[in-house]
């Protein structure tokens, strides 16, 4: 059976902005479907997953993901009447009767009736027959548990929220999702982090990895009395303690939330381009320390009742890695999965899984499932460029040769920042090494310099390592289940490593960390081992490749054009290396300009 699993709605923030044109930038993501996707799924095997934003362009866009579709399509060589099943990430016609006073909304943003109707605008027959709408956290929780490898185990789902729930426990084995627990919007705890986002001056639905970053720095204990009260969890429930009214008027940017909250903090909201101070580094603190704690121990609740100790974590609130840290650390954890797909671009992935009949995928998960371009495609991408900017480009192909994986070490152990593009594209927010800028963590100034190639970025946001798996336990203290593959897990840093990690370690000592085996990513394993041999330590810096406020890098061409924009010392694409050409006099004199 060929199912095609679809993420978004496709009209949901046209729809909102279309209702609230004096909106905000920063509240244009108060809104759901956003971060549309589409995966493949061909008798029950993930054979392509991509987000619309790597076609489009326009980062975690809402937008019908037709290029994502057509991609997929293509990768499996299946056509458009060949799919089966049409899977769709929302239910929303099953909670049709919650828009009683608001049928406007429902029909024209929320229905699956728009989708079905984006599929027949984009030339797609038959597209109701073959549609079916998976609820949303039943599509979370299938993306994580039925690719985690688990016979059985406890999913929880947290997330700003889906068509009325925001927080859900199901017991999971085999085909079967027990739905245990589930609260609706007064209990979002991805709306509360989301809020608080939005009151130190950034951006609703977006911007929140920023406060993750900067609780690092603040004093988690100046507002300890308040976060203790406002986040809860008893009785295998949450309890987020808005008064009345606090989440009314969202469009308006949640007025009475956000004085609320300076009530409580005693300090007026951030505005955008305000200094960020030390005022604003301790609510981040406060609140990420609460956050972790209030979604431990809900969690480990649910587990002693539950008596599992396989757990899996879904929804964009499991994007925060210091969460999930304390989470893994819990003595009743023995093995813990997190899809790095687990914000709503995953939802296509399980949605369709949801529909395919057969339950947990064979294959482990690889989020390699986006584009790939040959060899030769990258060749045509540096020609072009070089036909339009002559001699803007040295490039010597070598292929995946020893020497070129020994030429990208040196260059990283010279000190060198350089683009790394290979493979299939990543599917979830993280670049994994095969669309990755990559640089010598203990390098001069790396991270000052790293923040002016990645324009812009705030001083206080980390960067993080990606380790050879056998030097993790050497470098990282942690107390986790199962190594992180897909840097979704913070570890401690051990003390005498520090200095040698240097740029890769946040300031509270922590560090982001993707392991990197053999069997996971090749090319990449190769390069840390070579990295290793030059340097002693199997670990780089691993930070997305893309340019400010853009999604990751997918195409070669954009590639080429990223190593010659972003003050990029090398591009090593697909087995040939690119210099710009003002570099080119650092470069072996075997270098050809093309
Ligand atoms: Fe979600």
């Amino acid at each position: 059976m060929i199912v095609l699993g679809i993420s978004g709605l496709p009209q949901a923030q046209a729809y909102y902005l279309k209702r609230n044109p004096s909106v905000l930038k920063r509240d244009r993501r108060i809104c759901q479907g956003m971060d549309s996707a589409a995966a493949l799924v061909v008798d029950g095997e993930i054979i392509a997953a991509a987000a619309e934003e790597r076609f489009t362009g326009e980062k975690a866009t809402g937008a019908f993901p037709m290029a994502a579709i057509e991609y997929c399509l293509a990768d499996a060589g299946v056509s458009r009447n060949d799919v089966d099943v049409i899977a769709h990430g929302f239910d929303y016609d099953s909670y049709r009767r919650f828009f009683v006073t608001d049928v406007h909304a429902f029909e024209n943003a929320y229905a699956g009736a728009t989708v079905v109707q984006a599929l027949e605008e984009s030339g797609w027959d038959r597209v109701a027959e073959r549609f079916r709408r998976v609820e949303h956290h039943q599509a979370h929780a299938v993306s994580a548990f039925a690719t985690s490898g688990f016979e059985s185990a406890l999913t929880i789902v947290s997330d700003g929220m889906g068509e009325i729930d925001a927080l859900s426990v199901f017991g999971c084995r085999g085909k079967r999702y027990d739905r245990l627990h589930h609260q609706g919007i007064a209990a979002s705890l991805g709306i509360a982090y989301s809020l608080v986002t939005r009151f130190l001056g950034f951006s609703f639905n977006s911007d929140e990895y920023k406060v993750m970053g900067l609780s690092a720095y603040g004093v988690a204990a100046r507002h300890r009395s308040f976060t203790e009260t406002f986040l809860s969890t008893q009785d295998g429930s949450v309890d987020v303690g808005w008064p009345k009214a606090a989440l009314s008027e969202p469009a308006a940017g949640y007025p009475h939330a956000m004085a609320f909250l300076a009530a409580k903090f005693g300090m007026p909201p951030r505005e955008p381009g305000e200094p960020v101070d030390e005022r604003h580094a301790d609510v981040a603190a406060s609140f990420q320390q609460r956050f972790s704690e209030v979604l431990r121990d809900f969690v480990s609740g649910w587990l002693t009742r539950s008596g599992e100790s396989s757990l899996c974590l879904a929804g964009g609130t499991f994007l925060n890695c210091l969460a999930n840290e304390s989470i893994g650390e819990l003595p009743e954890v023995d093995r813990l999965f997190v899809p790095p797909a687990s914000g709503d671009d995953g939802t296509s992935i399980g949605a369709a899984l949801a529909v395919s009949g057969r339950g947990r995928v064979r294959k482990p998960y690889s989020p390699y499932s986006g584009p790939s371009y040959s060899s030769a495609q990258v060749l045509e991408a540096v020609e072009d460029t070089q036909s339009r900017a002559p001699g803007s480009l040295v490039a010597t192909t070598l292929g995946l040769t020893d020497e070129y994986f020994a030429r990208a070490a040196d260059d990283i152990a010279a000190d060198r920042i350089i683009a790394w593009f290979h493979g299939r594209m990543e599917f979830g927010p993280r670049a994994l090494g095969n669309r990755s800028i990559l640089a010598h963590p203990a390098g001069k100034r790396i991270k000052d310099r790293l923040n002016l190639v990645v324009k812009q970025r705030e001083s206080f946001r980390p960067f993080a390592p990606a380790v050879l798996d056998e030097d993790f336990e050497s470098l990282f203290d942690s107390r986790l289940h199962v190594p992180s593959h897909f840097m979704l897990m913070t570890a401690r840093t051990r003390p005498e490593v520090v200095e040698r990690l240097g740029g890769a370690v946040h300031a509270d000592g922590t560090a982001r960390v993707q392991v990197v085996t053999r069997e996971r990513n090749e090319p990449f394993w190769r390069l840390l081992r070579e990295v290793k041999r030059l340097t002693g330590t199997g670990c780089v810096i691993n930070t997305s490749f893309n340019v400010k406020n853009q999604p990751i890098i997918a195409h070669p061409a954009t590639a080429v054009a990223g190593l010659l924009t972003m003050s990029l010392d090398r591009l090593y694409a697909e087995g040939t290396v690119l210099s710009p050409a003002v570099a080119g006099a650092e470069v072996e004199a075997t270098s050809s300009a093309l």
